[in-house]
């Protein structure tokens, strides 16, 4: 198993993956690429391979092989990943909606590293409605993503935190068909994005933030969304954490439209990291 690197060691680390990241997002990244990484120099070759120089330990590459590929993904290329953190029994939350936290302090302040590389952070609405949460990049270095949120009604009440703090633009994505004149949710902008029903089809909405410069989306959840994205085949990465913890009754992780056969189960390549007493499974459904 996978063990991340040490506090320090880390925090380099993630500097030297926000500043692989930096340029990516300004202009295509040109390999090979030399990065200072501590003391060290971190030297990514053609293919997104990497070394450093002199060797790290091995918790220090592991950390880089969790990020790296992350921060690679070219400029102005379309990527999402999606992120869940579930118990031992595929569950995100309680049937009443409480999920903070079921995993430990390593994979909350990755979900924050997470923002830090996304364009933008997208949630539905019964995320914002249960957690009311900021959104914002608190736990590590980085810079704010838009935050966007998936109420194709508007239900939303516009004393959300997403929609009254002025620490991230952000944008609500709704049915066309139902947007009318309001252009506002509080201080967050409405986009209307066609819509079968309420339905936003998810393709529609990676081109409807394309269109606005955001490329890199990083899916937070909850499980409704993220399986919307997953059946539509709109997700690039799935990343799921699990706690060491069984609930036994709750919100679902993952709910696709049934199948009659395994051989029609999804079986992407994996990647597996420890965070702490979690574990970290990675489903890559497309490379770079
Ligand atoms: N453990 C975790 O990783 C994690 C992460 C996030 C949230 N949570 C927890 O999960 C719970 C909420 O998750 P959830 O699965 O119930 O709901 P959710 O995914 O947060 O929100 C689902 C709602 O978002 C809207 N939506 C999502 N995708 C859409 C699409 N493609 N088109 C149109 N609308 C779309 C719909 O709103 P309408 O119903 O208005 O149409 C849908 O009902 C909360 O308890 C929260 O605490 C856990």
């Amino acid at each position: 198993m996978r063990r991340p690197a040490a506090i320090g060691a880390q925090d380099a680390a993630w500097e030297a993956v926000l500043s692989v990241r930096d340029r990516a997002r300004r202009a295509p990244i040109e390999l090979p690429l030399e990065v200072p990484l501590g003391r060290s120099r971190l030297l990514i070759d053609r293919d997104g391979g990497w070394r450093l120089s002199p060797e790290g330990d091995a918790e220090l590459g592991e950390f880089l092989v969790l990020y790296l590929p992350l921060a690679l993904i070219p400029h102005h290329r379309p990527f999402a990943l999606a992120h869940l953190a579930q118990s031992l029994d595929g569950r995100i939350a309680t049937l009443g909606g409480a999920s903070q936290w079921l995993t430990g302090e390593p994979d909350l302040c990755h979900t924050h590293r997470l923002r830090a590389l996304a364009d933008a952070v997208l949630v539905g609405a019964a995320t914002v409605r249960q957690d009311d949460p900021r959104l914002t990049v608190r736990r590590c270095a980085g810079g704010q993503p838009v935050r966007v949120v998936l109420d194709p009604r508007m239900s939303l009440d516009d004393d959300r935190q997403v929609f009254r703090d002025d620490s991230a633009p952000t944008l609500v994505l709704a049915a066309a068909d139902c947007v009318g004149t309001r252009t506002h949710v509080g201080a967050a902008e409405i986009v209307p994005v066609p819509s079968d029903g309420e339905r936003l089809a998810p393709a529609a909405i990676r081109a409807a933030l394309a269109a606005r410069g955001l490329y890199w989306l990083f899916i937070e959840g909850g499980g409704v969304t993220v399986s919307r994205f997953l059946a539509a085949q709109a997700l690039d990465r799935l990343q799921i954490a699990i706690a060491p913890v069984l609930l036994g009754s709750g919100r679902p992780s993952l709910a696709l439209p049934e199948i009659g056969d395994l051989a029609a189960a999804l079986r992407p390549r994996m990647r597996r990291f420890a965070l702490g007493d979690d574990i970290l499974v990675e489903c890559v459904f497309h490379d770079r």
